[in-house]
């Protein structure tokens, strides 16, 4: 494994060096550059701002914006509002966990795909719904999943 490159993350704070409250947008601007937050950048940015790396953790952990280990290639979002629920959206869920082997994490060994399950996409009338890489697929069934999958580069 390279050693994470930490000059994006020291241009980033020196942007907001002397700003209070700046913890979040910093680590929304990191996780920009890396595509998640590796372990030495939240020790990094611990460090810079002279507070507890467990702070940073912490903050990273509760937000589910944040990353901590890298995206796969493709990103799947499956909806579990309520319409999407209603209409067999946890059925396609686990249709989607089955064929990827993602019953323990989010992402797939080969780095292909990552899973998330979402609050409403806000287009509930074509529920369920799941998207790839921000494309929406409306009315998803198992057939559809399968045919997403095996087309998903
Ligand atoms: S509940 Fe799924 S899109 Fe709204």
């Amino acid at each position: 494994m390279q050693p994470i490159d930490l000059s994006k993350t020291y241009s980033i704070l020196k942007l907001h060096q002397g700003k209070s409250g700046s913890l979040i947008p910093i680590l929304q601007e990191v996780q920009a550059q890396y595509g998640y937050l590796p372990e030495e950048v939240m020790q990094c940015i611990a460090d810079k701002l002279k507070i507890p790396a467990s702070k940073v953790y912490g903050v990273v952990t509760f937000y589910a914006q944040f990353r901590i280990s890298p995206q796969g290639k493709n990103l799947l979002k499956v909806c579990c509002g309520t319409a999407c629920h209603v209409q067999g959206g946890g059925q396609i869920l686990e249709s989607i966990k089955d064929a990827l082997d993602l019953h323990s994490a989010d992402t797939t060994t080969d780095g292909k795909f990552t899973l998330q399950e979402v609050a409403c996409l806000g287009c509930c009338g074509l529920a369920p719904v799941v998207t790839l890489n921000e494309e929406v697929h409306a009315k998803i069934t198992n057939k559809k999943v399968k045919e997403i999958i095996n087309h998903a580069k």
